[in-house]
């Protein structure tokens, strides 16, 4: 199996009544485990990098690993440049070997994120990459960048059709209430289904991306919690909701906290306990280990593309 776009799989997941997981990778561990994951769970797969990973570990590291668990587990992956920021860093991951890149123009006038995905779609789909854009503002930490609740807005469904058809995009993030990082409801988690509602209505059989779809598993925040962390108010979005929206038109959907969290729980639990440890390779796997479990978990129970591959 090679290296796949995501063009089947959202086909699939959109009549199937499911979600492909995208899941955020940034080195070897990481992308072990989730691998690990799909391979016992038969799943289909989106690994994505975002810009920092690509600063923090560099493309051509990551790229050669995303191969080597292709190779690994003869599964469909897709393998998408998250959060594109502009067109040269979309042009630099075609150019590199992705089969999907999103750029991420939501925070421009409608007319500038026309105009930006327009530019990222007539150059990916030249070399047979598929393109997700971005309409509406989720809020929250990626990166360098922080959006405020206050900066944030959902999408509006009067504007989908327009956008994707003057764009020729292969799907759209849309905001309805999600947000990026580890605390994402200030009281009870809602979510603007009814947005999502229109939106399907308005562009039928169109695969629809749900950004900051962590849930913050609360036995992660709690294992860092008791081994010297301080994370209050943690919260993340309801795992009914996700299935919910996994039964609509979202067909992908982004998780990149709930692996942070994993992975650092797990480490500090094994210092705690083993504080005389200093092999990389006792807490590195064991914080593997964890990420598979999890992503299970969530391909199971929150995706339903167990079985998909
Ligand atoms: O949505 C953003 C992802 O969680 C990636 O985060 O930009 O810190 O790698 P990052
Ligand atoms: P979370 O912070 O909820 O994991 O969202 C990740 C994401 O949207 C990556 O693009
Ligand atoms: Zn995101």
């Amino acid at each position: 199996m090679a290296i796949v776009t995501t063009t089947e799989m959202f086909r699939k997941a959109y009549e199937g009544h499911y979600a492909i997981g995208a899941f955020n990778v940034n080195n070897m561990e990481i992308i072990q485990g989730i691998t690990e994951a799909a391979k016992a769970e038969n799943a289909p797969l989106i690994l994505q990098v975002s810009a920092g990973a690509r600063k923090y570990a560099k493309h051509v590291y990551l790229m050669k690993m995303i191969e080597a668990a292709v190779e690994d587990t003869d599964l469909p992956i897709a393998v998408h440049l998250d959060h594109g920021p502009d067109f040269e860093t979309c042009k630099s991951c075609i150019d590199g070997g992705f089969s999907s890149v999103m750029i991420d123009g939501s925070s421009l006038p409608f007319e500038d994120n026309i105009a930006q995905t327009k530019k990222v779609v007539e150059y990916a789909h030249d070399h047979g990459v598929v393109v997700e854009a971005e309409l509406g503002r989720l809020a929250g930490v990626e990166d360098e960048v922080k959006v405020s609740a206050e900066d944030s807005s959902y999408t509006r469904p009067e504007d989908v059709e327009e956008f994707v058809s003057r764009t020729g995009c292969d799907s759209l993030a849309i905001a309805i209430g999600t947000s990026h990082g580890a605390y994402k409801f200030k009281g009870t988690p809602t979510l603007r289904f009814d947005i999502l509602e229109e939106v399907e209505r308005r562009l039928p059989g169109f695969p629809i991306v749900l950004h900051g779809a962590s849930s913050v598993i609360p036995e992660y925040v709690e294992m860092i919690n008791k081994y010297g962390g301080n994370m209050p108010g943690a919260q993340g979005v309801p795992e009914d909701m996700l299935r919910k929206a996994a039964g609509m038109a979202v067909c992908k959907i982004n998780i990149d906290s709930d692996l942070r969290l994993a992975f650092t729980g797990v480490v500090r639990k094994h210092f705690a306990e083993k504080p005389a440890d200093f092999d990389p390779r006792l807490y590195l796997s064991e914080a593997r280990t964890a990420i598979k479990g999890m992503v299970q978990h969530k391909i199971v129970n929150v995706l339903g593309c167990n079985n998909k591959a």
